[in-house]
């Protein structure tokens, strides 16, 4: 990149999400969306009017533009690994949305291209942003919850039959990779992830109780088993009705903390400090905004305004992205395993 005065974006696939990158780019000082791409027209069309870009039909074309430095690939998340692969071969550096790609194997395809180009890759998981989940990582930074007993993920949605129509990609395994754990409960997945670290193993059962025709589940539960001895749940669908906050817990034997769609509901520890009152008094702290039953209600874009930021800074100052690719990989690997545990009906170790 010749000027680091101005990082130029490009948007790939202008449906739902596409909107969220946009609006952030433009409060991101620096940051300046110059193209957008869909393969239907009239998507690009829309979103390069309301945002003032460039709309393209072919992303082939966006590439071309010296002005681009970084592609955000908001397509349907089975088609990353080529058109990324394709943006990493053009030098533009990359921020995927979740998941990374619906595999493992796929992933690190994509991995492998951007290595070889020397690009850098960021992958979207916003609520990481929230400042909620921010003081829980702090805490536990500092080891203020002790010994980790319990970290459980509670992502009890409602997604309609005229959602899984919205999109063909939708609900399938090729593209969708999985159902309410790989599109929708990944996020606080990768959370407790970032919260737990490693998982030794996972024992897990799937269905699909609420939807008809899917290639993938609506309900799922699993045990797991952290590295460091520490377990938990995950209890995840589509199906309930009418869907409830997300919620994720983090118990230990000095203190814990709840969060719910990102708020903290809980914060407590047996050493406690003047500035616990004060979070509590402050609960709730703001949160990136709930999907319990509509993807894009109450959603804000402020996770991917601070995660595009994060990324924009890290290319001016040639550093890793605080979400990169290998980040990116943890939760689809995590959620590979639980399908494969619920197809086997065997535990999996990781
Ligand atoms: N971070 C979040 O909270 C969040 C929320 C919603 C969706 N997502 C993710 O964003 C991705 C897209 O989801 P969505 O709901 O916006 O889907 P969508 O179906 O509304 O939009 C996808 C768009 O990509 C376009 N497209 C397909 N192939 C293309 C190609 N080769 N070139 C250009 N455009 C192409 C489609 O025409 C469509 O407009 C998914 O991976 C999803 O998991 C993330």
């Amino acid at each position: 990149m010749k000027s680091m005065a101005e990082v130029g974006y490009g948007i790939i696939g202008c449906g739902n999400i596409a909107p969220m990158h946009a609006e952030a780019i433009q409060k991101v000082e620096g940051a300046r969306l110059v193209a957008v791409s869909d393969v239907v027209e009239q998507n690009a069309r829309k979103l390069a009017e309301r945002f003032g870009a460039a709309p393209y039909s072919d992303y082939q074309e966006l590439l071309k533009r010296d002005d681009v430095h970084v592609v955000n690939l908001c397509i349907p998340s089975g088609m990353r690994a080529e058109v990324g692969a394709a943006c990493a071969r053009a030098g533009k550096h990359i921020i995927s949305e979740k998941p990374l790609e619906v595999n493992t194997e796929r992933i690190d395809a994509l991995l492998r291209a951007v290595d070889e180009a020397g690009v850098k890759l960021a992958c979207i998981f916003q609520n990481r942003f929230a400042d909620g989940a921010r003081l829980v990582k702090e805490a536990l930074d500092e080891g203020r919850f002790g010994k980790l007993v319990l970290g459980d993920a509670y992502i009890k949605w409602y997604r309609s039959d005229d959602y899984y129509k919205s999109g063909s990609w939708r609900g399938t395994r090729r593209l969708d990779g999985g159902g309410c754990l790989m599109n929708q409960g990944i996020h606080q997945i990768d959370l407790l992830l970032w919260f737990f670290g490693p998982v030794k193993s996972v024992f897990a059962r799937t269905n699909l109780v609420g939807h008809e025709g899917l290639e993938v589940e609506d309900l799922a539960c699993a045990i797991v088993e952290f590295e460091n001895g520490s377990m938990g749940v995950i209890e995840g669908s589509t199906a309930v009705w009418p869907g409830h906050p997300a919620r994720l817990e983090v118990h230990g034997d000095q203190g814990g903390a709840v969060l719910e769609d990102g708020i903290l509901r809980f914060w407590k520890f047996k050493e406690e400090r003047p500035d616990d009152e004060t979070i509590r008094a402050g609960m709730p702290v703001t949160a990136p905004g709930a999907g319990a039953s509509d993807p894009m209600a109450n959603v804000t874009c402020e996770g991917h305004r601070r995660q595009i930021e994060d990324f924009t800074d890290a290319i001016r100052h040639n550093r890793a992205p605080k979400i990169d690719g290998k980040e990116g990989r943890r939760s689809v690997a995590l959620i590979e395993a639980i399908y494969e545990s619920a197809r086997t009906g065997r535990p999996v170790t990781l």
